[in-house]
């Protein structure tokens, strides 16, 4: 039987794929990560074995899935987002492959474009941003990000679990020569209705989204003065600091 690594999308349970529900009413087994939307965690059947990842290890989760698959039962990891982005997908995927048990993954909207989008933010835009860089707040041994690399390659910058770092990486940006004035922009719980956006000047970011919580995702580029005008049609709440 498969593993189906699940991406569960950004927050708010509507954004999942078609595919993905359906694995999930259907599953014998459904592992998800502690943040999935619990509506799809409710749509597993009545009869079918329902395990949080929550305080289990990477190594002892991709035992489990392996175990699990074993057995022959239809397993369904749901995860955050999109399985491979920053999502240890490509691990768990690897671990089932070295175990010689069948995997299939289904993607899912990750945060990248989609929390941005829910503040008003199209992370490219014709004549404003043509790339996207995605980067994560602390790589796996904890170091920091390139920020020299970040500051050289223009266009849209997307940091992923970011906030806690957030003074740091505002200060190795502009340290590396990215302008102060850059808008930049914290989305917190992004696509849920909690939602919060903070949007400032990189050089203001992390004293004005002081207080904000995870999960957060910071995006710096010309494309965050684009927010404003777009949230006039969205609805979506802004507040922006001068
Ligand atoms: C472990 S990564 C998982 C990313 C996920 N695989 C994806 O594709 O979106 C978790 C980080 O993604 C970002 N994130 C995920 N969902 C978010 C949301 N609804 N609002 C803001 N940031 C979010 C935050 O930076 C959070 O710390």
């Amino acid at each position: 039987m498969t593993v189906y690594l699940v991406g569960a999308g950004p927050g708010d349970p509507g954004l999942i794929t078609a595919r993905g529900l359906d694995l999930i009413r259907s599953c014998d087994v459904l592992v998800h990560d502690r943040l999935v939307a619990r509506e799809l965690v409710d749509e597993a059947p009545s009869d079918a074995l329902v395990i949080s990842r929550a305080g289990l290890r990477q190594a002892a989760l991709n035992g489990l899935l392996i175990e699990l698959g074993r057995e022959g039962r239809t397993v369904v990891r749901l995860k955050g987002g999109d399985p491979y982005v920053f999502g240890r997908g490509g691990e768990e995927a690897l671990a089932l492959a070295e175990a010689d048990v069948a995997v299939e993954v289904v993607p899912g909207v990750s945060a990248l474009a989609a929390v941005p989008a829910a503040a008003g933010i199209p992370v490219t835009h014709r004549g404003v941003a043509d790339s996207v860089t995605l980067t994560t707040g602390h790589g796996a041994d904890g170091s920091p990000p390139d920020y020299e690399a970040l500051a050289r390659i223009g266009g849209t910058l997307v940091l992923f679990m970011g906030l806690a770092r957030l003074p740091e990486i505002v200060k190795g940006l502009i340290g590396a020569g990215l302008d102060p004035a850059t808008p930049a922009a914290v989305v917190s719980a992004g696509t849920l209705p909690e939602q919060q956006t903070m949007i400032a000047p990189l050089a203001e970011l992390a004293s004005a989204a002081e207080g904000f919580v995870s999960p957060a995702l910071v995006v710096v580029g010309s494309v965050v003065s684009l927010a404003d005008a777009i949230a006039h049609a969205t609805g979506a709440s802004l507040i922006v600091a001068s």
